[in-house]
């Protein structure tokens, strides 16, 4: 087992591109390369046989949990089948249409059609270009800035990743690109101005829009794009009345509305979508992680009806849509994505994810929201984080050369529990698979504790 894995690791070192991983270091073998094996339940296991409880379901993704014999089945059957046929030109399997339906059944109610892609990057790169082309065939050839927020997560395309508000997947690379603009991350832990209340800051948030939608010229502005709850940002809910806000700005120079729902889509929150939980009325929806559980890669950009109308008189007056990938609905991912979703309603992973995820949240706060290091423990549904501040009083935050967050999250690994450190910030998130149970909740706040003063100290 061991040679195994060394010569794996070797390999690794010498051939494997990783993604978001320091790349001298790895290559020179000064940070360890982990090789998973399996997985059963909310558990990974390594080739050495080690267990890990993984309070971050991969990716915020796997949230059905490993292991599940229905949707390996269903891949299965699918790939004996008819391992593959292409979407153009009117062509569907059975499995892309049922899940085409199974997922408007599921979405808000004024959607009407979903598109597929494979990943969330690729599904709001499709987001972009039907924005465009709906602003194009509505005679309005300068309405076509997209409006992102500084901390959002939309993927690391040429396009996605400037709509990603975080420095790393900027650094380097030109980014962001022209016409993507950043306004106000919602984060009012950090809000500017202290003596603020929530519903302050959502204002000021919702200002500060008006103000560069103003400033940009109305006609200009085709999009604003926000998850319902930040995400890679630092797992921060919308302070209160935030969407209504937003929506009101939206609505009064007539720019569409984008959920990314990447994380958020089928459960995470307690309910189906983000938008439903925080009251978003969204014109396009993005949809991955969760459609299929990560047990195969598929993604979606859901349309509602409104702009689906547009999108209908665009191609009467241009024609075929010029738009398109070789594994557009593939069939694998969407027999995959069909067993997934039964799967959530038959165990009730949705009500679970509201029901565990607030004893969690519960948990977590009562152990360690005290500590002296810990600014604030926050989420909703099975999301949450904690924020770690060099001091509570005068909100100093630790300087990032300390590297805390990394640390805590490797010493927490250390105890068999796996959290993220978030990219840009001190804090510890948390998304577990949504069938966690209260006992396993347990042993991740446990965990997280004994962590937490190994580096910061009782
Ligand atoms: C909200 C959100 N949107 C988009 C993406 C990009 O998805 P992918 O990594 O599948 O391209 C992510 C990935 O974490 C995400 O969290």
């Amino acid at each position: 087992m061991l040679d195994r894995n060394n010569e794996l690791t070797a390999w690794d070192r010498d051939h494997f591109f990783h993604p978001s991983t320091h790349m001298g270091m790895h290559a020179r073998g000064e940070t360890p390369t982990r090789v998973i094996a399996g997985g059963e339940g909310v558990y990974i296991t390594d080739v050495n046989g080690r267990t890990s409880l993984d309070a971050f379901a991969g990716l915020y993704c796997v949230n059905v949990g490993y292991g599940r014999q229905k949707i390996a089945d269903a891949i299965a059957e699918q790939a004996k089948n008819l391992a593959y046929y292409h979407a153009y030109v009117g062509h569907g399997t059975e499995a892309s249409i049922t899940l085409s339906k199974m997922i408007i059944d599921r979405a808000p109610e004024s959607m009407s059609r979903v598109y597929f892609g494979l990943s969330g990057s690729d599904a709001n790169e499709t987001n972009i270009k039907l924005i465009w082309y709906y602003n194009n065939i509505l005679g309005r050839p300068d309405k076509k800035k997209i409006i992102s927020r500084w901390r959002g997560y939309h993927g690391s395309g040429v396009m996605t990743g400037s709509l990603t508000g975080l420095a790393l997947f900027h650094n380097a690379f030109d980014l962001p690109r022209a016409p993507i603009l950043h306004t106000e991350a919602p984060y009012y832990f950090r809000r500017p101005d202290r003596s603020m209340d929530e519903e302050q800051f959502s204002q000021y948030c919702a200002d500060k829009l008006e103000e560069m939608i103003v400033n940009e010229g109305p006609d200009t502005i085709a999009a604003f794009i926000g998850e319902p709850i930040l995400g890679t940002g630092g797992i921060v809910p919308p302070p209160k009345g935030y969407w209504q806000k937003i929506q009101a700005v939206l609505a009064k120079y007539d720019i569409l509305l984008i959920a990314d729902e990447v994380v958020t889509g089928f459960g995470r929150l307690g309910t189906m979508f983000g938008s439903d939980h925080y009251g978003m009325k969204p014109d396009l929806i993005t949809i991955a992680k969760g459609l299929t559980s990560a047990y195969a890669p598929l993604s979606g950009t859901i349309v509602s009806d409104k702009v689906w109308q547009v999108l209908v008189q665009g191609s009467d007056e241009l024609g075929a849509i010029g738009h398109g990938w070789t594994y557009s609905s593939h069939p694998i991912c969407a027999a995959a994505g069909i067993a997934n979703l039964e799967l959530i309603d038959e165990l009730g992973l949705i009500e679970n994810a509201g029901t565990t995820g607030a004893y969690f949240r519960e948990r977590l706060a009562e152990a360690v929201g005290g500590h002296r290091h810990v600014g604030e423990v926050r989420g909703d549904g099975l999301m949450a984080a904690v924020e770690f501040v060099e001091d509570r009083d005068d909100r100093r935050f630790f300087d990032v050369s300390q590297k805390i967050g990394p640390q805590v999250s490797a010493a927490l690994a250390e105890r068999g529990v796996i959290g993220r450190a978030m990219p840009q910030g001190d804090i510890l998130g948390f998304a577990p698979p949504l069938c966690l149970t209260r006992d396993e909740a347990d042993i991740v706040v446990k965990a997280a504790t004994a962590a937490i003063e190994q580096v910061l100290g009782r």
